[in-house]
């Protein structure tokens, strides 16, 4: 073979291989250089942050006490957001912290909106006529309801919470849950929290009388707006994480 074909053959090889390094290295490369997500990459980057109350510390006394709602919204809940914090951080994988920590920021979430402060238009007889009217066509009165939902608050051995709820098919019920359980497949309307610290400091054992009190401090126009909207669980998502 003359010198000056074989150069060209040599060439050519040379080229084709070129060719064939240059195809094998782009069809590699969207698999090695795109990470695949994963939960565990999507949940590290959820950080849940503590809520500021939309009233003062002081706003709710007499019926509860400024020390009380400093410790319980600035040490308490901030613990539970933080330990949910972590919880994620660590891959979400201990679910059973993930429960106690997202429900305890849920819960506690919910609790401060549905106050507010005694006398004021939002505790008032009027507000919340829509949801009160609905709540006196099954209950058969305001006082009957709140009859009904304090034995139910007094009736929870242990910590956990009362609820008022609307079910999936619109209608309204009294339930209670253990611990920091989140409510689940129904809306939560109005919840108290049963916790001792939500009241010991102040009542010491008289829990009947946190009881008593905390109608005085029922935020209906926040409890009527939770029951009339249509909208999605704003915890749907840290709720899935459970
Ligand atoms: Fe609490």
């Amino acid at each position: 073979m003359p010198s000056g074909q074989s150069a060209s053959l040599l060439w050519r090889g040379g080229s084709l291989l070129v060719v064939l390094v240059a195809l094998y290295t782009y069809i590699r490369i969207p698999s090695t250089s795109i990470p695949t997500p994963n939960l565990s990459d999507i949940s590290t980057a959820t950080v849940y942050t503590l809520p500021p109350l939309p009233y003062a510390y002081d706003a709710l006394e007499p019926q509860i006490s400024n020390q009380i709602m400093e410790l319980h919204h600035s040490k308490h809940h901030q613990t539970y957001v933080t330990n949910l914090n972590k919880a994620i951080k660590d891959g979400g994988t201990n679910k059973s912290l993930m429960k106690f920590n997202g429900g305890g920021h849920i819960n506690h979430s919910l609790f401060w909106k549905n106050l507010a402060p005694a006398g004021s238009a939002e505790t008032s007889g009027v507000a919340g006529s829509k949801l009160k009217a609905v709540i006196k066509h099954k209950w058969g009165s305001q006082e009957a309801f709140e009859t009904a939902f304090s034995a139910a608050l007094l009736g929870i051995q242990g910590s956990g919470w009362g609820w008022l709820v609307k079910k999936a098919n619109g209608e309204l019920e009294i339930v209670t849950t253990k611990d920091q359980d989140p409510i689940t497949g129904a809306t939560p309307i109005v919840g108290v929290d049963m916790w001792e610290h939500a009241y010991y400091l102040q009542y010491l054992n008289g829990k009947a009388a946190y009881v008593e009190n905390i109608w005085k401090i029922i935020n209906w126009k926040v409890a009527e707006e939770r029951f009339l909207s249509e909208s999605q669980d704003e915890f749907k998502e840290l709720k899935a994480m459970f």
